[in-house]
């Protein structure tokens, strides 16, 4: 099996920024409360006429050119994403169109605020076996098009962007190890329960607002400050490594509070945990994949770090990468 690598990082957020001021004009709440309840001070807002392969492709290309390959060295693509632009044919494969390449396997995977992780192992797999040599992985979300903007439970918390990798064989460090996981049990925490084949979209489901994410926050809240800090623990233990090595943690950015317990159990610094939920808020699969972009891009990632990659979201799912850059 060959040793997989990040090689290169990339990301898209779109240009509109929502405050938590202009939030105040649309539903009852206040700054104070959104930042002190979740960290969050602006997050970003495709425009109409973006879709989630729009902010895909922008972060793919960076991604590509830091890593120093072509458009058609890509061999595999997978997207994550809960908000593909319809539902067939997959991100992914308008991603492939949109950048000319031509022989690429393309796939999404659906894994919510998890999705980028498991995204990440995907690729590493195929790569590892040699059927691939360079995979381009997305994360990339348009939540605000399924987000109720009368609902100040959720809409607070949500925004659109993208991020990408580019991984390939590489000949030290790398994915040392993950640990995915999951439990469909806890699904009913948060789910959208309209648009499917259980209750096709009829003008009844859109009266009853079904096609908007409902989340029952509290529960979900206590399950990822359990969950990240258990799924983190495996994958250190699966790499041999204790919390003491990490040199950066990239956690899901889906609340402060959540982060920072998390780093809590975990013995952690708050040096230590890579934070850009106050600049966007929550962009599911798109937040571990902007979060890494932008600690390396920041220097806060210098090769032979132990970095770890933690995320948890609607399933319930969760996956943990422990990475020697
Ligand atoms: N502004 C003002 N008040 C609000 C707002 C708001 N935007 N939202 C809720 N409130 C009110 C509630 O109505 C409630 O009022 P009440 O006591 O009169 O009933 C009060 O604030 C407290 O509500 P809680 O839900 O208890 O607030 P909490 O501190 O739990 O914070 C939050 C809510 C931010 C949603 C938190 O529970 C959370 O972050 N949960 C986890 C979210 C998460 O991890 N999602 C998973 C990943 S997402 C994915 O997979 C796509």
């Amino acid at each position: 099996m060959r040793r997989v690598g990040i090689i290169g990082v990339g990301e898209y957020l779109p240009k509109k920024i929502l405050t938590n001021r202009d939030l105040e004009k649309m539903v009852d709440t206040s700054d104070d409360w959104i930042i002190t309840r979740t960290g969050i001070k602006q997050r970003r807002l495709a425009a109409k006429d973006e879709a989630t392969s729009d902010l895909a492709v922008k972060a793919a290309r960076q991604a590509i050119k830091d890593a120093g390959l072509r458009q058609e060295d890509i061999d595999l693509i997978i997207v994550a994403t809960i908000t593909p632009d319809m539902p067939f044919p997959s991100v992914a494969c308008l991603l492939q169109k949109d950048l000319g390449i031509k022989d690429a396997a393309c796939l999404d995977i659906s894994a919510a605020c998890a999705g980028f992780v498991y995204a990440v192992s995907t690729a590493q797999q195929f790569i590892a076996t040699g059927a691939y040599k360079n995979a381009l992985v997305v994360g990339a979300e348009v939540l605000s098009s399924l987000t109720n903007w009368k609902d100040r439970n959720t809409c607070v918390l949500f925004g659109d962007g993208a991020g990408a990798a580019v991984l390939s064989a590489v000949k030290s460090g790398g994915i040392l190890a993950t640990y995915l996981g999951s439990d469909g049990t806890k699904s009913d925490l948060l789910m959208i329960p309209g648009g499917g084949s259980r209750r096709p979209p009829t003008h009844k489901t859109i009266d009853q607002g079904l096609h908007y994410l409902k989340m029952q926050g509290n529960e979900l809240f206590k399950q990822a400050v359990k969950i990240m800090a258990e799924a983190a623990q495996v994958a250190l233990s699966k790499a041999g490594l204790e919390c003491k090595d990490i040199d950066l943690v990239i956690p899901h950015q889906a609340n402060l509070r959540i982060i920072m317990a998390v780093a809590r159990k975990l013995g952690l610094a708050k040096e230590k945990v890579y934070l850009n939920i106050e600049k966007y808020g929550n962009m599911s699969s798109a937040s571990t994949a902007t979060a890494l972009c932008e600690a390396v891009k920041e220097g806060k990632i210098k090769k032979g770090d132990i970095v770890l990659l933690v995320a948890f979201g609607a399933g319930l799912v969760w996956g943990a990468s422990v990475i020697k850059w």
